[in-house]
């Protein structure tokens, strides 16, 4: 059997052995150029990830990197059915190793090297299915039942909702036009002094549902708040590559002061977003193929994880799913070639006209105070004098579904509280999409 099944393995060299357990974090990538902090104090992995790994999904892995360096190995290992190609229409493919192939985790360490010159060792990349299964074993991995873990409101739901099923207590920091919609080591004093001391923060930059960014200086601050009071941070970059450095668009509507705000990537030499990894080793960044790459459907992310959580990790990963699919890890490397590269920009700036079209149309919108739409596909706005007709963004967005055939989302998902006073548009739809819906929530409001 080859390794990865029925689907072709590139050359590779071996991944470099992972990191002992508590060893001290690998702080390449650090440069004094970004402004990092100094390096941390390591943070301890959480007391439930102590379980042992399945060893037969880390001899697996070991297999798979054997075969890889030209050994004929015969496995009598896994209970898997030989997973060469039949005649029939079915195609079997193997497990891979439990935190991805180490193609992948190569070409994921690669991908950081091109696009922010950041050193990534491929033994603390995990794969994992989406973005969201790296949630659930990061946040099993780095945080115990009861502790404290904050976030920003409005915020992307499942953070909150994996956190609490997980017995994490969920920290909510409301956010506004004020900060940008992103937290402060000021809203995180004030947090602290009102919960208590946090395990964790997460953040996203661009974020969902405000496309909101934090530039670096912001990010810095950020690092330096953690590791000040010894606080796990976790950094959602799935919408890095998807920002609009131009500021394209007019920010016509005057009706709020933030429009008027630059973007957080006018100009600055960030233009895919600042990436975590390169300020903090101890930082968990996370990312997927979702987004940038349009690869919602083959469930395939990652995690830059710190030394120290890369054996929680695998023994998490490695009981919980396996491994990661096989077939969309082999798919995935052709996401880092430079065409792959090129169309997707390509893609990102079809989102830039859509995002015009909305920003061109403030005016005649007429809605209220709007998050400044730095990046991501998204265009968060509180309804404003819309709500003296509606009441809430619920019956605005129900009214606006079943008399003009548009579809938003009421803002209630991001934020429970002030979400009954925005909505979220995607302009993922494209122009053509944007500029009809356009038309119509015009045509509805008239
Ligand atoms: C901010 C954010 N993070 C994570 C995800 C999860 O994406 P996936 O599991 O497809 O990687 C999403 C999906 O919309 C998102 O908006």
């Amino acid at each position: 059997m080859k390794p990865g099944g029925p689907f072709k393995t590139p050359p590779s060299r071996r991944l470099p052995p992972l990191p002992e357990e508590g060893a001290a974090p690998d702080a390449s990538g650090t440069s004094d150029a970004s402004g990092a902090p100094d390096a941390p104090a390591s943070l301890s992995a959480s007391r439930r990830s102590r379980v042992p790994a399945f060893e037969v999904m880390r001899i697996t892995d070991e297999i798979a990197r054997r075969r890889l360096d030209g050994h004929d190995v015969v496995s009598l290992c896994a209970g898997e059915p030989s997973a060469r190609p039949t005649p029939g229409t079915l195609k079997p493919a193997g497990y891979t190793g439990p935190l991805g192939t180490s193609p992948l985790r190569e070409a994921v360490a690669g991908h950081y090297r091109n696009w922010y010159g950041v050193e990534v060792d491929p033994a603390t990349v995990a794969i994992t299915t989406g973005s969201s299964g790296a949630f659930q074993l990061v946040f099993l991995a780095a945080f115990d039942p009861g502790d404290r873990v904050a976030l920003v409101s409005p915020g992307y739901p499942a953070y909150r909702n994996i956190l609490t099923v997980l017995g994490v207590e969920v920290v909510e920091i409301p956010t506004g036009p004020a900060t940008r919609y992103q937290p402060t080591p000021g809203l995180l004093d004030a947090a602290v002094e009102q919960h208590g001391p946090l395990a964790g923060l997460v953040i996203a930059s661009p974020a969902n549902p405000t496309g909101t960014m934090l530039g670096r200086a912001e990010l810095v601050a950020l690092v330096e708040w953690c590791r000040r009071n010894g606080v796990r941070l976790i950094s959602d970059e799935i919408y890095h590559g998807i920002t609009y450095p131009s500021g394209a668009g007019s920010n016509g509507g005057a009706a709020s002061a933030v429009r008027s705000e630059p973007h957080a990537s006018d100009g600055i030499p960030d233009p895919r977003g600042v990436t975590l990894r390169e300020l903090d080793p101890e930082g968990i960044v996370i990312n997927s193929f979702s987004k940038y790459w349009g690869m919602t459907g083959w469930r395939l992310g990652w995690a830059l994880l710190p030394a120290s959580l890369v054996r929680p990790m695998e023994a998490l990963a490695s009981n919980f799913a396996l491994s990661p699919p096989a077939p969309a890890q082999e798919l995935a490397l052709s996401a880092f070639e430079p065409e792959t590269y090129a169309e997707r920009d390509a893609i990102v700036a079809g989102f830039a006209r859509a995002r015009s079209l909305i920003l061109d149309a403030e005016r005649e919108l007429n809605w209220g105070v709007a998050a400044p739409s730095d990046g991501a596909f998204y265009y968060y706005s509180e309804l404003g004098p819309q709500l003296e007709r509606h009441g809430t963004s619920v019956n605005y967005a129900r009214a606006l579904l079943e008399q003009a055939d548009v579809a938003v989302v009421p803002g209630v998902d991001f934020d429970p509280i002030a979400g009954s006073l925005a909505v979220r548009l995607s302009y993922a739809a494209g122009e053509a999409a944007v500029a009809e819906a356009l038309d119509r929530i015009i045509r509805f409001q008239a």
